[in-house]
């Protein structure tokens, strides 16, 4: 089949790669001419396992392409999927302008019927959006389709969350247009569920909105274990081991960040407000993740005192692991706090340094975690990388001027650390 993908940031760049290595003839077209040039170079625009070396393959074998011609690839693509970003404007509702913009260019090029996809985030009646932008600017009277197939990607893991997805929705306006979305995603060979365009769009948001609110639950918890002496790690294990429940998603910690989430569970509230629903849920799940950084600072200060001429070694700085994606990132909010009050912060993350200099200038970055630890006061660990879980932990107590841990996602264990001879402080755990 030959596809066109529009846009090339995690959603647009996954799925066309995706699609390319299934067989198919994927252009992917972005209106930056410098992301398209350095693309066409080999060079990926972010941060991803495993992309770079599956886009250079497809490209070898002449199966992608990337380019700014958004009326040529619409012309000779069967299946078009708008991947452009959905943005947040300041009341908390979606942005849609990359929407209409990648709509307008559409219908200046649609030239016979073609398949429309949103694979962008967006709300529920996107999709009538979409078909009347292109309705009202078509340039030719021909007829198409609008279908909704929402991404369910993780950043860090795209790649095998894009060729397994735990399931495939495909919101279409009939079966027959469902079933070529299917023939796509046949080879795949997973869960499929086609329902109507509303409900596709809606699974998208109730999705991330319900796995927000299990990290807000157990974040909650996290603060009641606190108060009672337990321990949130074996109290969410014991919770997890119920499969109605099931483990994932309940690691305590700073809250969630990155680029969906937050975002998502703002929209969705935006969301029922027009249709009239006050949604309450969703706005405690907000305030308990923005209680989180607060809550973590407090525990610093009240631990080492006065921050004034401290050095705080900050291990982490993007928004989770295996990603250099600093949108929403907890680093950004914590190292703020701990410079507003006067601490030095030295700060180290596998990937995430290049971005986070354009954010965090003050910052003094150092090549890995003993420079960090070198006269260090304390460590704050903010982002979960695996390197930082394999550190040599005497080296890093011998390196510090006060040997003071404070572990915000949980990634060492409490009795351990402190017979080793650190102070130690963690989130939900005595
Ligand atoms: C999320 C959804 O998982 C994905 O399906 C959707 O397509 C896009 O949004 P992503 O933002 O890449 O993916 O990251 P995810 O792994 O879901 O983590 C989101 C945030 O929650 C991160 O800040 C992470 O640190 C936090 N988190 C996650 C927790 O605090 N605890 C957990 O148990 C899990």
């Amino acid at each position: 089949m030959n596809i066109c993908v529009i846009g090339t940031g995690y959603v647009g760049l996954v799925t066309g790669v995706i699609f390319a290595d299934l067989g198919n003839d994927v252009t992917c077209v972005d209106k930056i001419k410098e992301k398209i040039d350095s693309l066409n170079k080999g060079i990926m625009p972010i941060y991803e396992p495993g992309l770079e070396e599956m886009v250079k393959r497809n490209v070898v074998d002449n199966r992608l392409f990337f380019s700014t011609d958004l009326h040529g690839a619409v012309e000779k693509a069967e299946i078009i999927f708008i991947c452009v970003g959905t943005p947040p404007k300041d009341n908390g509702e979606t942005d849609l302008s990359y929407v209409e913009g990648a709509a307008k260019g559409i219908a200046k090029s649609i030239n016979g019927y073609k398949i429309v996809v949103n694979k962008s985030t967006v709300p529920v009646g996107t999709g009538d959006f979409v078909r009347k932008v292109i309705e009202k600017n078509k340039i030719h009277n021909t007829d198409f389709d609008v279908v909704s197939n929402p991404e369910f990607l993780r950043e860090g893991s795209a790649i095998a969350d894009a060729l397994s997805p735990d399931r495939i929705i495909i919101g279409a306006p009939t079966k027959q247009v469902a079933v070529k979305l299917l023939e796509l995603y046949a080879t795949i060979g997973r869960p499929m569920l086609i329902t109507d365009v509303y409900s596709a769009e809606i699974i998208k948001y109730a999705s991330n909105a319900f796995l927000a609110m299990k990290i807000s639950f157990i974040n909650a918890i996290a603060d009641i274990c606190e108060l009672a002496g337990a321990n949130v790690t074996d109290v969410a294990k014991g919770v997890g081991y119920d499969s109605r429940i099931g483990q994932a998603f309940l690691n305590a910690g700073l809250g969630f960040g990155g680029s969906c989430f937050p975002k998502d569970i703002q929209s969705l509230v935006h969301t029922a407000e027009k249709f009239g629903y006050n949604f309450k849920l969703l706005k405690s799940i907000l305030d308990i993740n923005k209680e989180r950084v607060p809550h973590f600072v407090e525990i610093i200060k009240d631990k080492i005192g006065e921050l004034k001429g401290k050095i705080i070694g900050v291990l982490g700085l993007s928004f989770k692991p295996d990603t250099d994606d600093m949108r929403d990132a907890k680093s950004v909010e914590i190292i703020n706090i701990l410079l507003n009050e006067g601490a030095v912060i030295k700060a180290y993350d596998p990937v995430a340094m290049e971005n986070a200099k354009k954010i965090l200038p003050a910052v003094k970055y150092c090549a890995n975690a003993y420079e960090v630890s070198e006269g260090a006061d304390a460590i704050v660990v903010i982002t979960e990388w695996r390197e930082f879980k394999l550190l040599n932990m005497e080296r890093i107590k011998n390196l510090m001027r006060k040997p003071a841990i404070f572990d915000g996602r949980n990634i060492y264990d409490a009795e351990r650390t402190r017979k080793m001879g650190f102070e130690y402080y963690s989130i939900g755990r005595p």
